[in-house]
């Protein structure tokens, strides 16, 4: 099976990254070469995805633009003879759809994701959370192997999971696994930011999803929860507890995930995916080496 369809929110204002994302989307701050919300459309194209619904919020414009195909900006550089920096914009090719709606209340991720019912209708769907890269370049296939253990499983949800320090569980969604878990594994319970304490593992949920609809009842009947927002989670909690079967994929060894919500980890992304340029990694290497020496 092959699911076409991948929601992304990105409606959130990324406060923590102020005062950088005052008038920018956070999701359009560079990694590398590209803004994090490109990297993460290239994944969700390599998975089968071929219809991505954006839930945008206030000041998210530059998203949409970022996307459109520019027949100005084409046309000059071809006038200018910088024919060769046309490459850099074949991404505005890809047979892919664009679909924007706006989350017209901040309710939280779970209102985010319910705000995609009427387009998704009554198909399986992917959600991505745009401020999150999976893998560096083409490294990761995790949501292509979600997709495939949905379809086997005849699951009800699969969701990506990373093993994190028990001090970072508190910024997580995290997993109570029926059985000892393995690369996958059936959920008995999933937690929202719980304290190191209340914490049933370690593993957390790392901003990939493939929903079957059922999780748009699930959303209707949550109340708001942690930090009084309606909680993605706790729909899935639901869905859980009414018998559905949901499942966890682990990312594997070299499948990092990178946060881009706060300074500490977007630092390390946009260092890594420098280093890593083809073109230019090398002198970012030698200047870092002169730096740190
Ligand atoms: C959201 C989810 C959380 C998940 C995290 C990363 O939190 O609510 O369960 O672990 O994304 O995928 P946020 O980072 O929006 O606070």
């Amino acid at each position: 099976m092959s699911i076409d369809l991948a929601v992304v929110p990105v409606a959130g204002r990324g406060t923590r990254l102020l005062p950088l994302t005052k008038s920018q989307p956070k999701e359009m701050l560079p990694v590398g070469r590209r803004p994090v919300v490109q990297h993460v459309v290239e994944e969700m194209v390599r998975s089968g995805v071929r219809r991505i619904l954006f839930i945008t919020g206030a000041a998210k414009s530059a998203i949409e633009n970022h996307f459109d195909i520019d027949a100005e900006l084409i046309a000059h550089l071809r006038e200018t003879g910088k024919e060769d920096l046309l490459a850099e914009l074949a991404f505005e090719r890809e047979n892919v759809d664009y679909f924007f709606t706006r989350q017209r209340r901040q309710l939280g991720l779970g209102h985010a994701v319910l705000c995609a019912a009427p387009m998704v209708g009554d198909a399986p769907f992917v959600v991505a959370l745009g401020d999150s890269i999976i893998g560096m370049g083409d490294a990761s296939d995790v949501t292509r192997r979600m997709i495939d253990e949905f379809d086997r499983r005849s699951a009800d949800a699969v969701i990506a999971f990373q093993e994190v320090p028990a001090e970072e569980v508190v910024h997580y969604g995290i997993a109570e696994s029926d059985g000892k878990p393995g690369d996958v594994f059936r959920l008995k319970r999933i937690v929202e930011k719980p304290s190191v304490k209340e914490a049933p593992s370690r593993l957390a949920v790392a901003a990939r999803y493939v929903f079957s609809p059922k999780i748009f009842a699930m959303l209707r009947q949550t109340q708001a929860g942690k930090a009084n927002e309606i909680q993605l989670t706790d729909a899935i909690q639901h869905l859980i507890a009414s018998g559905g079967g949901v499942y966890g994929v682990r990312l594997a060894p070299g499948e990092l995930r990178y946060d881009i919500g706060n300074y500490e980890s977007y630092f390390r992304a946009f260092l890594e995916f420098a280093l890593a340029d083809p073109q230019y990694g090398g002198e970012v290497r030698a200047a870092l080496k002169r730096i740190l020496d």
